[in-house]
């Protein structure tokens, strides 16, 4: 999983990622990078959350949409909403740029998994997001049930399970090359290791859930 400093995430505008080993890569980060990276740490205040949150449903229905309504007592706040919104559009937006400027330059596997998994976030995003207030538009409460319910109307569960599966997958799988890309070596593999198998595990556990394992 080792790759030269000179590889995969010079994309933008030739600033290399030229640091020493051991030598953190954050001071060499171009603008747009460091505005997706500002605006991700304002997201995944709201992301970790709302994706914890639906852990709630191991319990059953009832204590989801009690954290689900304590969670939107926060995000459903105008304000709150429109400056959430406003990153997710920004995040998939500035996401995008990066992925397509850097198309020329990228090499090795992180980098590799790092744009994958952010294109499909932008996609899920979209989708997600849109199915989300346009069924708020049309009066539907979009709790549990409502995400729950591709799940359980066949054949819809071979589109959603792996739809979502892969949706907290990406997210964990993206933020672990942000960590391997800014911790130092020795540090870098354990991390990105760490967060694809918690990937693989909280993924695993919301699909589950949805699709009523743990229901009584
Ligand atoms: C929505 C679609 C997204 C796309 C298309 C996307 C794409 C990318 C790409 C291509 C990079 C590498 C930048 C480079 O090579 O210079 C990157 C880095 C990063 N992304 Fe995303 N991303 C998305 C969403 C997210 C989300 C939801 C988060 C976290 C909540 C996130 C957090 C980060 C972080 C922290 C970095 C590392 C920045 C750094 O180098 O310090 N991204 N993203
Ligand atoms: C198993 C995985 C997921 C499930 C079951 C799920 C379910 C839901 C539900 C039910 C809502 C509506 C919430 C409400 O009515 O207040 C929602 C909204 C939302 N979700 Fe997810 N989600 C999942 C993963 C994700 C991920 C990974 C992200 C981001 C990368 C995300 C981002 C959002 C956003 C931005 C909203 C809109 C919030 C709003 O303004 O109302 N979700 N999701």
């Amino acid at each position: 999983m080792h790759e030269s400093p000179h590889s995969p995430h010079t994309p933008l505008n030739a600033v290399p990622r030229t640091a020493p080993a051991g030598t953190p890569l954050a001071r060499h980060r171009p603008a747009l990078r460091s505005l997706h990276r500002a605006s991700a740490m304002l997201l995944a205040v709201f992301i970790a959350a709302h994706v914890l949150g639906h852990l709630a449903g191991v319990a059953g229905a009832a204590a989801h949409q009690v954290v689900l309504e304590a969670l939107r007592g926060i995000y459903r706040q105008p304000v709150v909403e429109a400056v959430l919104l406003g990153c997710v559009v920004f995040q998939g937006g500035s996401g995008l740029t990066l992925l397509w400027r850097g198309r020329r330059q990228r090499q090795g596997g992180v980098a590799w998994l790092q744009a994958v998994s952010g294109a499909y976030l932008a996609l899920f995003l979209l989708i997600h997001v849109a199915a989300v207030l346009a069924a708020r538009q049309q009066g539907v409460d979009t709790n549990l049930q409502f995400a729950a319910a591709g799940l359980h109307t066949p054949p819809q569960q071979w589109f959603f399970a792996p739809y979502y599966f892969l949706a907290v997958f990406a997210l964990c799988a993206h933020v672990g090359c942000a960590l391997y890309w800014n911790l130092r070596d020795g540090q870098r593999a354990p991390a990105l290791a760490m967060a694809l198998a918690v990937g693989v595990l909280l993924a695993g556990t919301l699909v589950a859930m949805l699709a009523g394992f743990f229901s009584a």
